[in-house]
């Protein structure tokens, strides 16, 4: 694929800034997309940086014009975990966003992990995002937005390094067993992601990175030069939409 994406790169001054920032760039695409197509798809992002982004848009003084009523919200990664249990990409986004309601319930379309297995629950969640998405691209569902971090060991979604996920290119749901490759991986549990050619075809990716554990990865990333397969999140430069990341200071590499 010859696309390469131009990375836009917002440098706010603390996690808070970039917050409310990442918040604000949400509502506004929201309002866009819906104007546009009547629908706003958006896949969320796990992991601990953007809780304090889906409470600020649980916030209705602040985000009031956020359209949750033509918002479908889904996941693009989860732990193969019950939906209660403390790794639960899920049960982070209820007690952040879903618990104070703004969203409604035919809204929301979490990835099931009550299927026999992993590969049931992504077989499923696949069918789930064809039959909602009706914009597709080359046959894979095109999101409005693709919310996305970075881990320490440049995974993105849960496209772990060295293992299949990241170089699953039929599918739009795999599995990805990160242990197989990294024992220290935490949570230790499978996990259900999005795989490469849907984030590939997102009409928009947001990448949230906070706090100097990201710096290095960042610098890794924005470098130019081949997509290093071991170094995942690289498969940005290939998006098809627009890339836009928000970190802090403390993420930003140095000159
Ligand atoms: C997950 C996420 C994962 C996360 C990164 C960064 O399920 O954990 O989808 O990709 O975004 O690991 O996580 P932090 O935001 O906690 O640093």
């Amino acid at each position: 694929m010859s696309n390469t994406s131009e990375f836009e790169v917002k440098v706010l001054v603390d996690g808070e800034a970039l917050s409310h920032h990442a918040a604000k760039a949400i509502e506004t695409l929201a309002k866009e997309r819906v104007a546009e197509t009547g629908w706003f798809n958006l896949a969320l992002s796990g992991g601990s940086t953007p809780k304090a982004v889906y409470t600020l848009l649980a916030n209705q003084r602040e985000h009031g014009d956020m359209p949750w009523n033509k918002t479908r919200l889904f996941w693009g990664d989860e732990r193969n975990c019950k939906p209660d249990h403390p790794d639960s990409n899920y049960r982070m986004v209820y007690e952040a966003l879903l618990k104070n309601g703004p969203v409604p319930l035919e809204n929301i379309y979490p990835i099931s992990t009550a299927e026999p297995t992993a590969d049931d629950c992504a077989a499923k969640y696949a069918k789930t995002l064809h039959e909602k998405i009706e914009r597709k691209k080359d046959g894979f569902p095109s999101f409005d937005l693709i919310l996305l971090g970075i881990g320490p060991d440049g995974h993105t979604a849960s496209l772990f390094p060295g293992t299949h996920a990241p170089l699953e290119m039929t599918k739009t749901v795999t599995t990805c067993d990160p242990l197989s490759f990294n024992p220290a991986v935490r949570p230790a549990v499978d996990r259900i992601t999005i795989t490469t050619p849907v984030i590939w075809r997102a009409e928009n990716v947001f990448v949230l990175a906070e706090g100097a554990s990201k710096k290095e990865m960042l610098a890794r990333i924005f470098a130019s030069g081949p997509i290093e397969s071991e170094l995942v999140a690289r498969l940005l430069w290939r998006c098809q939409g627009q890339v836009r990341f928000f970190i802090d200071q403390a993420a930003l590499p140095q000159k």
